[in-house]
């Protein structure tokens, strides 16, 4: 989602829209601002792009001297006019944008309504608005205060209310907001592309602080109301770096995002004392997941190697048959799907057509549908019985990166909880996976903070015509992503094999100097592996390993590089393993001069079959 906001002498409804625009690529299922005019606080909001929302203005403007705009991602409640933000309270006098996600928001929801408060909305904001007016005493920036000590979660917050209509207030909490500052006038942004156009001068906020603006200044402090003083950064991006983030591609920045995308697809799932996968989403009742009889993935392209990890780690966990399926294939296969099997689609975008016409064919037959899909408003994501959504935020690169590992994650949750409720594993086991996955998005960060390691490889392999992924288990599912994904953006042709099978015919195609990428993070089956580099490297291949740091200095012995990821369970080794080869890509693709986030012949979301 996006967040604008601004208090000043423009006409802020323009400044609100035109920031907005900016922030489209952040989320785009439905826009909305709040003006103080003459009339009083006034809020305009409409399902579906920007464009709606200007059109709606048109016939009725709103003019005022402060506003707070805001562009959706749907996470709670399905794309609507009502669910679009701003969100107001019963006395319509406090408006309240949101980024994040109020993890409390039901047991707060729930007391609200207790003490009288009427909802509007399915939203987690709205609790946040009739919070706000609930703790008001008269004084804008204590109200907000003291909401906040009753949320869990992340948030970036913009508040206005009409009895102060002079005061702006913003918080941030894990959930980036920026503040921009000008002559007379000044900006709250969730992204510096919001208000690039009007001001380079910006405040940072940080986690657990906030900012009050006025027209003329603005204060910052703690969110418990301690002053504090930041220095002003001069922001020197050019627009186009500045809707990258300041990263060169899109794809470079998605890949970046990848820790967050893991710490929100995690958020709010797992229980307080670490212990448990909670769902509180899922329609699917106990009682029907215990009938599951079997499983069938379908998906396409990334979302399909998503499905193939998803796979090992359902059978893993919950013990349940599973088939995957590339959804093209699918229904042409008659397949037996009936009332005791769950259908699992798994689409980024939640608009494929393959996918949409496999969810459809699994619903004629009696199956229960879940969609992992990143678009909560989509048809997919509409269509299915139940969704699991990935919460990375809006992927741009055609290629897919944290999707794909917001579908692992997703995965890893979903498998966990059947094995909860089927009682597959014990909660020691359950709980030793959670500490696992949590530890998930700091050794992302690490391996990000030596991406450029893989550079030099990159350049290595891209004067080359042909190479290939080897793996076994899960690092063969991860081999197939990472040779799409060189496939996708560098252009160069790889082949992804099972490690063991590489001696049944493809091994006539191993020559001199032809690079083969070995993965090699499964203990059980490392042996078997390092058998299989043995064998291409014995015809001369030039051998590449990814392993745990443990075994570099012995696999050494057999390969010519090696490329050590941190040490995780050997389930969750895909979250990890993917993003060297991730950057690999990308920076093969940077080598040969290519456009990396628009690669010729593909689309970002498939519509035909
Ligand atoms: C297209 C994209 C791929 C993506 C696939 C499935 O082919 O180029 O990157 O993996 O569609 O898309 P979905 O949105 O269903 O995950």
């Amino acid at each position: 989602c996006g967040i604008v906001g601004y208090i000043g002498t423009k006409n802020t409804q323009n400044v609100l829209i035109e920031g907005l625009k900016k922030l489209e690529y952040r989320g785009y299922d439905s826009a909305g601002i709040a003006v103080f005019t003459p009339e009083g606080l006034q809020i305009t909001k409409s399902i579906g792009r920007l464009a709606n929302l200007e059109a709606k203005l048109e016939t009725a403007p709103l003019q005022g001297s402060a506003g707070i705009g805001h562009t959706r991602w749907a996470t709670h409640g399905k794309p609507s006019d009502e669910n679009s933000h701003p969100h107001t309270d019963n006395s319509l006098k406090f408006s309240v944008v949101h980024n994040g996600i109020v993890e409390n928001y039901l047991e707060l929801k729930d007391e609200l309504i207790s003490q009288g408060c009427v909802f509007t909305s399915e939203t987690d904001t709205e609790v946040i608005s009739h919070l706000v007016a609930r703790e008001y005493d008269g004084d804008i920036v204590k109200a907000v205060q003291k909401a906040i000590t009753y949320m869990r979660g992340a948030f970036a917050l913009g508040v206005l209310t009409e009895y102060e209509p002079d005061k702006l207030v913003a918080v941030r909490q894990a959930s980036p907001l920026i503040i921009g500052l000008g002559e007379g006038e000044n900006f709250i942004g969730s992204d510096i592309p919001a208000i690039l156009e009007y001001t380079r001068n910006v405040y940072i906020l940080n986690d657990g602080e906030m900012a009050v603006l006025t027209q003329d200044s603005v204060e910052l402090m703690t969110i418990e109301g301690n002053f504090i003083s930041r220095e002003m950064i001069r922001v020197d991006w050019d627009a186009v770096t500045a809707e990258k983030g300041g990263f060169d591609h899109f794809m470079l920045k998605e890949i970046y995002e990848q820790p967050k995308a893991y710490r929100e697809t995690m958020l709010g799932r797992i229980s307080a004392d670490h212990k448990q996968v909670l769902l509180p989403d899922l329609n699917m009742t106990e009682e029907q997941i215990k009938n599951i009889k079997n499983i069938q993935i379908i998906a396409c392209g990334t979302a399909y190697h998503a499905g193939l990890v998803g796979r090992s780690m359902i059978e893993h966990l919950a013990r349940i048959p599973v088939e995957t399926d590339v959804a093209s294939e699918y229904r042409y296969r008659s397949p037996i799907v009936n009332s005791d099997t769950l259908v699992i689609v798994v689409s980024q975008s939640g608009e494929t057509a393959d996918t949409l016409a496999a969810l459809r064919e699994a619903q004629a037959n009696g199956a229960h549908v879940l969609a992992i899909t990143n678009v909560v408003g989509s048809s997919i994501a509409r269509d299915a019985n139940d969704v699991l959504a990935t919460l990375a935020g809006p992927e741009i690169a055609v290629a897919s990166t944290k999707a794909y590992t917001s579908q692992l994650i997703a995965f890893a949750l979903f498998s966990l909880y059947l094995a909860q409720v089927r009682g597959t594993q014990t909660e020691e086991t359950v709980a030793g996976i959670i500490a696992a996955m949590q530890s998930l998005p700091e050794q992302v960060e690490k391996m990000l903070d030596q991406a450029e390691t893989i550079k030099d490889y990159a350049e290595q392999i891209s004067s080359h015509k042909n190479l290939f992924f080897i793996g076994r288990g899960v690092d063969y599912a991860v081999a197939q992503e990472g040779s799409l994904k060189l496939k996708e953006i560098s252009y160069i042709h790889s082949e992804a094999y099972a490690a063991g099978e590489l001696k049944h015919g493809t091994l006539a195609l191993i020559e001199d100097g032809i690079p083969v990428i070995a993965l090699a993070t499964q203990e059980d089956v490392l042996e078997k592996t390092v058998s299989n580099i043995k064998e291409v490297k014995a015809r001369g291949a030039d051998v590449m390993v990814i392993t745990h740091e443990e075994h570099v200095a012995n696999l050494l012995k057999s390969v010519d590089q090696a490329y050590a990821i941190p040490k995780t369970l050997p389930i969750l080794t895909p979250a990890l393993s993917v993003v060297p080869l991730q950057l690999l890509a990308y920076y093969a693709s940077l080598a040969l001069g290519l456009d990396v986030d628009k690669p010729r012949n593909l689309a970002k979301s498939v519509t035909v079959e």
